[in-house]
């Protein structure tokens, strides 16, 4: 199976005092992707940042944005986080009653379009849209915070959620978002999981660079 893996490192943990310096230790260090976790605060218990700071980052890395929404009505955000840089759009269903037309506006946006599920949430609101979808994003903690515990069940529902991919013919990454260290990361990735985000783990190790490799090493040693 000729599945790549992607380490995607959470801006929400990194630095903001040395931004410039976090990016580029991150590029150095081989990551792939820097997920990008906008909180509005109603959607979830917790504010972060927006367009202007998505503005920032693109000046300052080469890095994909992958942008996640924890946001209620994230087609707002769609136009002033594409013209600022975004590379994916990922919304939450539990706020897109129309799933379908706001993964198609990002993709007339020319960004690639994601869907994410609480963890509470059944993966049957993505069936009908998995071939249409880009990514498909498993939330393995509650969102709003980093540094959470992984939820162990997330790993069967990884791996149904491959099956609603594959029966779909859906060509879409399949993401993982919380609470990813080297514990976890190798079960999601053996459940068909190829994109990794990983926030607390990255930023809080001694050799962040070190620890991507690590966390790329323990997918590659199940493959
Ligand atoms: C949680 C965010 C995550 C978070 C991951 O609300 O969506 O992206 O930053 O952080 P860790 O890897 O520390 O769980
Ligand atoms: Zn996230």
């Amino acid at each position: 199976m000729a599945r790549k893996v992607r380490i995607a490192p959470s801006l929400l943990s990194a630095d903001f005092g040395k931004l410039r310096e976090d990016l580029a230790m991150l590029e150095e260090g081989g990551a792939d992707w820097l997920h990008v976790d906008v909180m509005d605060g109603v959607f979830v218990p917790n504010l972060s940042f927006g367009a202007k700071v998505i503005e920032t980052c693109k000046t300052l890395t080469k890095l994909p944005l992958d942008c996640h929404l924890m946001v209620v009505e994230p087609e707002k955000y769609f136009d002033s986080f594409v013209k600022a840089g975004a590379d994916t759009i990922t919304i939450h269903v539990e706020a897109a009653p129309h799933l379908h037309r706001q993964v198609m506006r990002s993709k007339e946006l020319g960004v690639k379009a994601g869907a994410t599920l609480n963890p509470s949430t059944s993966l049957e609101t993505v069936r009908e849209v998995a071939a249409d979808l880009d990514l498909l994003l498993i939330m393995s903690v509650n969102p709003g915070f980093g540094g959470q515990r992984f939820i162990p069940a997330s790993v069967q529902k990884i791996a149904r959620a491959r099956e609603i991919l594959d029966e779909a013919r859906s060509g879409a990454l399949l993401e993982v978002d919380g609470g990813i260290a080297r514990e976890t990361i190798a079960a999601c990735w053996r459940a068909g999981a190829d994109t990794f985000v990983a926030g607390n783990a990255v930023f809080s190790a001694k050799d962040p660079k070190a620890e991507i490799r690590a966390l790329r090493a323990c997918c590659a040693e199940q493959a």
